[in-house]
């Protein structure tokens, strides 16, 4: 049996783990370790205890309890990876699914693993065939790969605005909530669809709900800077300007490429 305790007090980075809720050894499981390891199973015991409620940390546990302790977490996080790929899996759309990230998405996906809300989002702008829609989902793929229970969601604006379509029905809110809370969101090709009050109203709230609760997303568009506002509304393209760090992909269209 597994005892919960606040992760707050575990020093993920000492132990060379990301940061999650874990399940920590129970004392229990600590005691028979040591003593399958032919160890003295009370200071072992003890001492992860005391690291748990933050009294001891990972530099004063002996290199046999450190081990036991990341190698019991380390499960964990395979499983996590596991579960979080075969999501991503199961949610890309096919020509993306072998997507590769780089470095860039890469250390960003560890940072939204780490720390969700302390991430700045990602708005990937370039032009049309350049591939946005690809770097969004290896983006994806990365963040899986960190283990992170972080779940997401992907839709193209034109998409999202139908699927908020105004209607009668008493789901509308929850439909709205599910993707404007979604832990992590991805927001195909802003500014692409024809701009209306409606969208623009919309596009609005499910920003400005992101923005106020720190929620990571990622955007594209073929917007060119500086357009966006005329393109999705001040109000929108401000708080985006705001909230995102900004990767501009160069190159050309690879559509045509495939064409050619
Ligand atoms: N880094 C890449 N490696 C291989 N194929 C890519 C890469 N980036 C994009 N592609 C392919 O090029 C095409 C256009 O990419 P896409 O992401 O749809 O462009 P955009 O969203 O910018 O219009 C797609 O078929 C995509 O799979
Ligand atoms: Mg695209």
């Amino acid at each position: 049996m597994n005892q919960h305790f606040s992760t707050l007090t575990l020093d993920h980075a000492g132990l060379g783990l990301p940061p999650g809720r874990y399940a920590l050894p129970s004392e229990a499981a600590a005691r028979f370790h040591a003593q399958t390891a032919g160890l003295d199973p009370e200071p072992f015991a003890a001492h992860l205890l005391e690291h748990y409620t933050g009294k001891r940390p990972v530099t004063e546990l002996t290199e046999a309890e450190r081990r036991f302790l990341r190698g019991e977490l380390q499960e964990q996080v395979d499983e996590w990876r596991q579960a979080a790929l075969d999501y991503f899996d199961a949610h890309v759309p096919l020509r993306f699914a072998k997507a590769a990230p780089d470095a860039v998405a890469r250390n960003w996906a560890g940072r939204v693993a780490a720390a969700p809300h302390d991430t700045r989002s990602l708005l990937l702008a370039g032009p049309v065939g350049v591939g946005k829609t690809h770097y969004a989902f290896s983006a994806l793929r990365a963040v899986a790969e960190t283990g992170s229970t972080v779940r997401w969601q992907a839709y193209t604006a034109a998409n999202l605005y139908a699927a908020l379509r105004p209607r009668d029905d008493r789901r509308a809110d929850a439909d709205y909530e599910s993707i404007a809370h979604a832990p992590l969101l991805f927001l195909d090709d802003l500014g692409a669809a024809k701009h209306t009050e409606w969208a623009e109203e919309v596009t609005y709230r499910l920003v400005n709900d992101r923005y106020e609760r720190c929620l990571p997303t990622i955007f594209t568009t073929n917007v060119v800077p500086g357009q966006l506002g005329a393109a999705v509304g001040d109000r929108v393209a401000s708080r985006i300007a705001e909230m995102c760090e900004r990767v501009t992909l160069k190159g050309a269209d690879r559509r045509k490429k495939v064409a050619a």
